[in-house]
């Protein structure tokens, strides 16, 4: 347990809600990593961060496949979250709560804020006409509409765009259009949709996007929307629907988007429910409580647009800050079933330690919204090179002459104070880097560091005076300057590496917290060294890549 400092921050941490019909792959783990790092390094510094997520049960999609599934959306969404978090805690995501947007609490909410926007003026209904499945009874999506392309006529060609000549048009346009539910073809069918006015908000998003909330390259897109003019957006789905009802609106529900960030709020509602932690103060508006949503760069409009207009027409806090990100390439290019890299997390759980690819997510991070690339040579370059070439090699190399001579004790007295003391300064740069999520400088930093430690021990080569007995002491001293600057490393590192530190904290027995951090250990005893972290073996990439592919 980490004290709290008395400047202690109050945040709230958020990261996209994972659909409950399908398991989670690397794409979604680039995304809770780079959270959990910050939410972490939050902690490590003395602040309550709390960190919340939930599956995103509802919808159409969703009813379809517990449909196929011969199960009950409930029993489906259910299997598919306790999926999601079995590789979410493979991975060492720091989740305060996890939760389901089919919940109570998150009904109750879409209730509220959606009787909010409609007295305040917010909700309007008008008929609209939609392509509709006669013999399933049911109102199709463009992407449940296949046929053949208007243009070239490649058949079996979904939605809105032809995947063979890259035409774009309006499903009515495809040819011999068919439902892809049923093979029947569409009619049209029309019915009264409910409406969230998002004009409305014109002038408060024009100026909140402005505000420092967002992301250069984020704010500058979404200031392109406003100045088209924002359109109504359609909040209500017919029945039938996976999802909640609209009230005083029978057989009418909330359309998924609508309800899924605010299981954000019913998330962390069911945290203080179960922690004891005061709910208002952090959705007021006006308070000293922080709140950030970490998403993909594809969720934007949602995120940056309908959300804060609907928490300002619901009297809510609006986030502190939005922190998108770009998508994961593998090996330069899109994750793909047939190449073996379309890598869900449990596959590569099942090949490869969590830590590796923690540790290359933070190594190639930046705050900016840049596609990220796992590119797989470098991954068990970098890992092998920095960790345990670099890193662990500082402990592994002192632990042995600490043991063997000297009882695993450290020197009563610090032989380098500068060069440690330097170690402990560099603290408050690489924060920063983490704080502002610029997790790839910080690790340079942090890697730096390690060579130089490295390089004082090379200099001072212990190995050799090991030989000569008079030496003894200064063999201690230098082996102890190693351990301490290990320990800063360590330090730096706990948010990327929490196994590795938490190992790395037996061995030192003592903490790898940041304020902890302060002075030297000296006339210290050490535990028995174990090892902190293997190496990357690459057989087992190609293998994780196998499997990928079957
Ligand atoms: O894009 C998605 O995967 C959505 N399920 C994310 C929802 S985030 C939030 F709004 F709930
Ligand atoms: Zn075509």
């Amino acid at each position: 347990m980490i004290a709290m400092t008395t400047d202690a921050r109050k945040i709230l941490v958020t990261s996209a809600l994972p659909y409950a019909n399908a398991p989670l792959h690397l794409g979604h783990m680039l995304e809770q990593v780079q959270t959990d790092i910050w939410v972490r390094f939050q902690r490590s510094r003395g602040h309550q961060c709390i960190y919340v997520c939930a599956d995103d049960a509802h919808g159409t999609a969703i009813m379809l496949s517990a449909e196929a599934a011969g199960v009950s959306p409930e029993d489906h969404i259910e299997a598919v979250k306790a999926d999601h978090l079995k590789d979410s805690s493979g991975f060492l995501i720091s989740f305060d709560e996890y939760y389901s947007t089919h919940s109570e609490e998150n009904r109750l909410w879409s209730e509220t804020i959606f009787n909010r926007l409609n007295q305040a003026g917010h909700i309007s209904i008008r008929e609209i006409t939609q392509a509709y499945d006669q013999e399933k009874g049911l109102f199709l999506a463009d992407r449940f509409i296949k046929g053949s392309c208007p243009r070239c006529k490649a058949e079996d060609q979904y939605g809105d765009n032809c995947e063979a000549c890259g035409a774009t048009y309006s499903p009515a346009d495809l040819i011999n259009p068919v439902s892809a539910l049923s093979g029947t073809p569409p009619v049209e069918k029309a019915s009264d949709h409910l409406f969230f006015t998002l004009s409305d908000f014109s002038t408060l998003l024009a100026t909140w996007t402005r505000g420092g909330s967002l992301q250069p390259a984020i704010a500058n897109k979404l200031d392109e929307w406003i100045e088209a003019g924002l359109q109504d957006w359609d909040i209500s789905r017919d029945a039938p629907y996976f999802g909640f009802e609209i009230p005083g609106h029978a057989s009418k529900y909330f359309y998924v988007w609508l309800d899924a960030p605010i299981g954000y709020i019913a998330s962390f509602q069911r945290y203080c429910a179960q922690s004891g932690e005061t709910f208002d103060t952090w959705w007021e508006p006006g308070g000293n409580t922080e709140l950030y949503h970490f998403i993909g760069k594809d969720i934007i409009n949602f995120h940056g647009l309908f959300w804060p207009a609907m928490l300002e027409a619901a009297g809510l806090r609006l986030p502190t800050a939005i922190f998108a990100h770009g998508f994961l390439t593998v090996d330069g290019t899109k994750m793909s079933k047939s190449r073996g890299t379309f890598i869900k997390a449990s596959t590569y759980l099942e090949h490869l330690d969590p830590e590796h690819l923690r540790y290359y997510f933070a190594a190639k991070l930046s705050a900016g919204v840049d596609d990220f690339d796992l590119n797989l040579t470098d991954f068990v370059q970098r890992v092998n090179s920095d960790l345990v070439g670099k890193v662990v090699n500082i402990a592994s190399r002192c632990a042995g002459f600490l043991r063997k001579g000297f009882d695993n004790t450290l020197s009563e007295e610090c032989a380098e104070p500068d060069l440690v003391e330097s170690f402990i300064a560099a603290g408050e740069q690489i924060a920063a880097l983490y704080e502002n999520r610029e997790f790839s400088r910080a690790m340079r930093e942090i890697i730096v560091l390690a060579d130089r430690a490295n390089q004082y021990i090379d200099d001072k080569k212990p190995w050799v005076m090991a030989k000569d007995p008079a030496l003894a002491q200064e063999v201690q001293a230098v082996c102890s300057v190693g351990i301490n600057l290990f320990r800063a490393l360590m330090t730096y590192l706990k948010p990327v590496l929490p196994g590795m530190a938490e190992r790395a904290e037996s061995f030192l027995q003592v903490s790898t917290d940041w304020p902890e951090l302060q002075v030297p250990l000296v006339g210290h005893v050490l535990e028995e060294f174990k090892p902190l972290l293997q190496r990357v073996d690459p057989e087992k990439i190609a293998a994780m890549i196998e499997a990928g592919k079957a």
